[in-house]
């Protein structure tokens, strides 16, 4: 949900989320890939109104909901309000379409039910694991590259969910968080910031509260966060963020763009970038770990446990930023077409297992 979204915006994501699924596949797990939808509402997540839109919208959609379309939250809602809404709008859950597909479908429900009901440190378990894919992402890359996490500096669009629990991951491996944007501005402390202080000074919609902030935190205008001296930059907010006319604000430092957000980089944006050496990590990889989470939890490959399902998606996230980076290396091509080119490869070996929609 977000003032603006338009139809082309949410074809975009659609067509994500089914490569997000395919490159999930893993013939040996119990998780069946569900192909991919996407739904967007143009409303501002913060006006008096939204919350009856989001319940009308669920209303108008629920003959899809109720047969063949799974749905939860992103920008702009979280999992409870989609769940307090489809309620009202009488389903039984976001996800119901999933149900038969399931082998016990009581105990599969309660599992998740707990999963969402695990916090680590002040964090819902579904707003970490999300995160703990981009920066497993992150750090796949500077593995890859021979970079110690210690003193690699971050910058983060967005410090809601995505962006959040990016920031506590990545801080926790030892990187520098330098500058973090949200609707209201930048932050930025070239030292690095309290990530968990601003994590703890959030309101419902990942704005901080400024007056946590600390002697030498600076705070600046709202695109400073793109131009910040750091090696890694991860959109977390909003799609089309970085375009071909704000890339060249990029600093000369920045060796990837991480994209926790889906399509922050535009096409013509990424190609300059390439030509500079940036590497853009794409949002179908990179932000997949949610989506992914859910599945594994409800078909049963994980329990409802944080540290299970840390561990679940660090390896999955590990194998598919490797196999696209080194896909990308042989064929001389971005990652985001490596990926592609993966997602590609997998739609006939899932059709032949499961079958076209029909
Ligand atoms: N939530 C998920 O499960 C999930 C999963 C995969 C991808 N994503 C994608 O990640 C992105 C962020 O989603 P989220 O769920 O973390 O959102 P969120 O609503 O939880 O948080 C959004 C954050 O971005 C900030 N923000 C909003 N507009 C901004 C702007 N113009 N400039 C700077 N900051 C701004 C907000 O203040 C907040 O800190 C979206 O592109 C979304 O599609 C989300």
């Amino acid at each position: 949900m977000r003032e603006g979204c338009t139809l082309g915006e949410v074809e975009g994501l659609a067509r994500g989320m089914t490569m997000k699924e395919a490159l999930h596949y893993n013939p040996e797990s119990r998780y069946v890939p569900l192909g991919g939808a996407k739904g967007g509402i143009d409303c501002d997540p913060r006006a008096p109104e939204a919350y009856g839109v989001l319940v009308r919208y669920l209303r108008a959609v629920r003959p899809y909901i109720e047969s063949f379309w799974t749905t939860g939250e992103d920008l702009g809602l979280t999992q409870d309000t989609v769940d307090k809404a489809a309620a009202e709008a009488g389903l039984v859950s976001s996800v119901q379409a999933v149900h038969p597909l399931l082998e016990d479908e009581s105990a599969a429900r309660r599992r998740l039910a707990d999963a969402f009901a695990v916090e680590v440190d002040g964090i819902g378990l579904d707003e970490l694991v999300g995160g703990c894919g981009v920066a497993e992402s992150v750090l796949a890359a500077l593995d890859r590259a021979g970079v110690a996490y210690e003193g690699t500096r971050v910058s983060v669009q967005g410090l809601g969910t995505m962006g959040g629990a990016t920031a506590r991951f990545l801080s926790r491996a030892g990187l520098r968080i330098v500058a973090v944007a949200d609707v209201k501005g930048t932050v930025a402390n070239p030292d690095g910031l309290d990530v968990e202080a601003l994590l703890g000074a959030r309101d419902a919609y990942g704005a901080v509260d400024r007056s946590i902030l600390r002697p030498g935190d600076l705070e600046l205008p709202g695109d400073a966060w793109l131009s910040a001296e750091a090696e890694v930059l991860v959109p977390a907010a909003v799609s089309y963020a970085v375009d071909a006319a704000n890339q060249e604000r990029v600093s000369t430092t920045v060796r990837w763009i991480v994209e926790a957000a889906n399509m922050p980089v535009l096409p013509d944006a990424e190609v300059l970038l390439a030509e500079r050496g940036v590497s853009v990590l794409p949002d179908v990889v990179v932000n997949s770990g949610t989506n992914a989470w859910w599945w594994w939890t409800l078909f049963g490959d994980i329990g409802a446990d944080a540290d299970e399902a840390f561990a679940y998606t660090r390896r999955s996230m590990r194998a598919l930023i490797d196999q696209m980076l080194a896909r990308a290396e042989a064929d001389g091509t971005t990652p985001r077409a490596a990926a592609h080119a993966i997602a590609a490869d997998r739609l006939p070996v899932l059709a032949e297992r499961f079958g076209w929609y029909r």
